[in-house]
């Protein structure tokens, strides 16, 4: 473009000049040497086609058992376990340490302003073939048909509890650390989770609508408070929670997928965050009793959803950490040893990983280490080293996280039977402005104690990629190194993403329809999975799956805009209808091209 001020200078305002004519002489010319135009009758071309999802086969069953049944297992718990169901109903006189007085107190400051809008499990309704049709087809897109997966590559869909499932104070469930996201007393004006998504009773409907499109995999989580309302070892369990989430289970085995279950994705019972120590004695009485019931039909257990991002967010200090493990290690061994569960057993970490804004400046790589220690290496030191927490995070003046013992090294290292994360996208790193040794000596910098500098945008002044309305970002580049740097670092045997989604910016005004053909969030998996077949084929990387965060829009603690879901979830009409969006066949396609058989 050449700014008028330039044109006048020229003398060519007004009309043709011959300024401009050879530029003109030599389009023309080059156009008539490659293409020879022609003239012929005009007709219409049918390029829609219209191509239906296939469903999974089901039911689903396995060869052998994953443990022994519930009859033989149920040895393994306590004998004088107490099972109930308690109501909310406040006016009751006190009956005791656990008595009915004692579980309305829990909630004593949370109520909602939402009440769940019906009250009993829903029935599937079977999916009309109008729903099941392909979106059009995706155009020009670079794909390498060649490149395979392997036929057990664990694709599929997550969620969370809490995020989903509504419900809040019915059927007994206590509460959580999250609850007090939109209730009430907590004066907090965020989205009410006592609705979401209602799955704690449509989630059947869910799983037959993800079976009906052909999704295989779902990884779920149970809310500990619905089991343990009160969350202490020895406080007694409920029996309508034990009972749901053995329906979830037989569910998912009922329409052909399979359940990769986590048993806390961050919403611990309140109680436990007032003493973390006790973390490990009431997590294994939980884990118990949901494993001895289950774990015959469950190949993959997570024991709890990014702990590594948790500390002074829903659990107080860094010495949580070391309860975490502990934690773990404890529901591990007891799987492995006391159950005898064959199924495999991970973790699932956050991370989004820090490239050094410059890479070949110095200070820029250490800042970038120093992050991926204090979210990483706290975890995979431990557990897939056989090594100290990083030094990085034991040297930082006042964040007080104890050394590990060597037997405490020993008990963690080779608890994972995986390595699970959740890569959505990467960021530039950089140190503190005042330095990192600076910063890390000084508690109230806002920085501390990690003390680097993270950004979206790269030092030529670029955004990375197109941004999501909150944090995520389409930049595939950064995939293979996301990749690259967990399986050289911590040599794991296989790398499950357990987690990885976009969030389309202003998704939430779109019209429905305009929601629904979500072309964006569809190249952010393909992108992201063209990247990972490199990861596999090109650099050698075990990826053995890669599940899409999230199969419906959710709460995302405390948010319902930002929708990171493949399907929606109508709560402007009330009716809670779930619809698929592009993006989810799309997701289904690439796996049908790549996953041999
Ligand atoms: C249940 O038994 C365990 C030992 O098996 C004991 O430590 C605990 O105090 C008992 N709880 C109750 C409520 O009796
Ligand atoms: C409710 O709030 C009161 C006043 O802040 C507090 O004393 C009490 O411990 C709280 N109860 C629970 C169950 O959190
Ligand atoms: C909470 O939301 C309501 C309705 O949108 C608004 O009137 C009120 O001012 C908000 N309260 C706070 C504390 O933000
Ligand atoms: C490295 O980065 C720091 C901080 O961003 C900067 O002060 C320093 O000049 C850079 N060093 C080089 C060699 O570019
Ligand atoms: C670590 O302990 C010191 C001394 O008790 C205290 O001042 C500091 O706030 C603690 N740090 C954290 C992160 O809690
Ligand atoms: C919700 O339902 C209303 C009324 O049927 C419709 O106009 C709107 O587009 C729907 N929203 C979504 C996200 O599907």
């Amino acid at each position: 473009m050449i700014p008028p001020s330039l044109l006048i200078l020229l003398g060519v305002v007004g009309g043709y000049s011959a300024w401009a004519s050879p530029v003109t002489q030599e389009v023309k010319a080059s156009s008539t040497v490659k293409t020879s135009h022609s003239y012929s009758s005009f007709s219409y071309t049918q390029v829609t086609s219209t191509r239906y999802a296939t469903a999974l086969g089901a039911p689903l069953s396995f060869p052998t058992a994953f443990a022994p049944a519930f009859s033989q297992a149920s040895t393994l718990l306590p004998s004088n376990v107490t099972y109930t169901t308690y109501a909310l109903q406040s006016s009751l006189t006190a009956d005791g340490q656990y008595g009915q007085s004692a579980y309305a107190a829990l909630w004593a400051n949370l109520s909602y302003t939402a009440a769940p809008p019906f009250t009993t499990t829903a029935t599937a309704s079977a999916v009309p073939s109008s729903e099941l049709v392909y979106p059009p087809d995706l155009y020009n897109r670079v794909d390498n048909p060649e490149l395979k997966l392997p036929a057990d590559f664990i694709w599929g869909v997550a969620a969370s509890a809490w995020q989903i499932e509504g419900g809040l104070q019915l059927e007994g469930r206590g509460p959580s650390v999250l609850d007090s996201i939109g209730a009430i007393q907590s004066n907090d004006n965020q989205s009410d989770a006592n609705i979401a998504d209602m799955s704690y009773f449509m989630y059947k409907e869910d799983i037959a609508r993800l079976a009906a499109i052909g999704v295989p995999y779902l990884s779920f989580s149970i809310s500990w408070p619905r089991i343990v309302p009160f969350g202490e070892a020895g406080s007694p369990i409920n029996t309508l929670g034990l009972q749901h989430y053995d329906d979830v289970i037989n569910a998912c085995l009922e329409y052909g997928v399979t359940p990769i279950v986590t048993l806390n994705h961050v919403d611990m019972p309140a109680s436990q965050i007032s003493d973390m120590s006790t973390l490990p004695e009431n997590f294994l009485y939980f884990a118990k009793q949901v494993m001895t019931r289950y774990a015959d039909r469950v190949p993959y257990w997570v024991t709890f959803n990014e702990p590594n991002i948790g500390v002074d967010v829903t659990f107080p200090g860094w010495n949580s950490l070391t309860h975490i493990l502990t934690a773990h290690a404890a529901v591990y061994h007891w799987y492995k040893d006391e159950l005898h569960g064959t199924g495999q057993v991970t973790m699932k970490f956050a991370n989004n990983l820090a490239v050094p804004l410059d890479p070949s400046n110095s200070s820029h790589v250490e800042a970038a280490l120093r992050y991926q220690n204090f979210i990483l290496g706290v975890m995979g030191n431990p557990l897939f080293l056989g090594e100290q927490y990083p030094a990085d995070a034991l040297d930082t003046p006042n964040l007080n996280l104890t050394a590990l013992t060597e037997d405490q090294i020993s008990n963690f290292h080779g608890t994972m039977d995986f390595w699970a994360f959740d890569p959505y996208v990467a960021q530039f790193a950089s140190a503190a402005p005042e330095g990192i040794s600076a910063c890390a000596a000084d508690q109230s910098n806002s920085l501390w104690p990690e003390c680097v500098t993270t950004s979206m945008i790269q030092a030529d002044g670029w955004l990375m990629g197109d941004m999501s309305n909150a944090y995520s970002s389409i930049a595939p580049q950064y995939v293979r190194q996301q990749l690259g740097y967990v399986w050289n670092t911590f040599r794991p045997s296989g790398i499950l993403i357990s987690e990885y989604g976009f969030n389309p910016f202003a998704d939430s005004e779109r019209t429905g329809d305009a929601q629904r053909q979500d072309l964006e969030r569809t190249l952010y998996y393909q992108d992201f999975l063209q990247e990972t077949l490199k990861a596999i084929h090109e650099d050698g990387v075990n990826v053995i799956g890669a599940l899409a965060w999230s199969y419906l829009d959710n709460n995302e603690f405390g948010s319902y805009t930002n929708q990171y879901g493949m399907q929606s979830v109508n709560r402007t009409d009330g009716s809670l209808r779930r619809r698929y969006k592009r993006s989810l066949f799309d997701y289904v396609g690439f796996f049908h091209e790549h996953v041999g058989s």
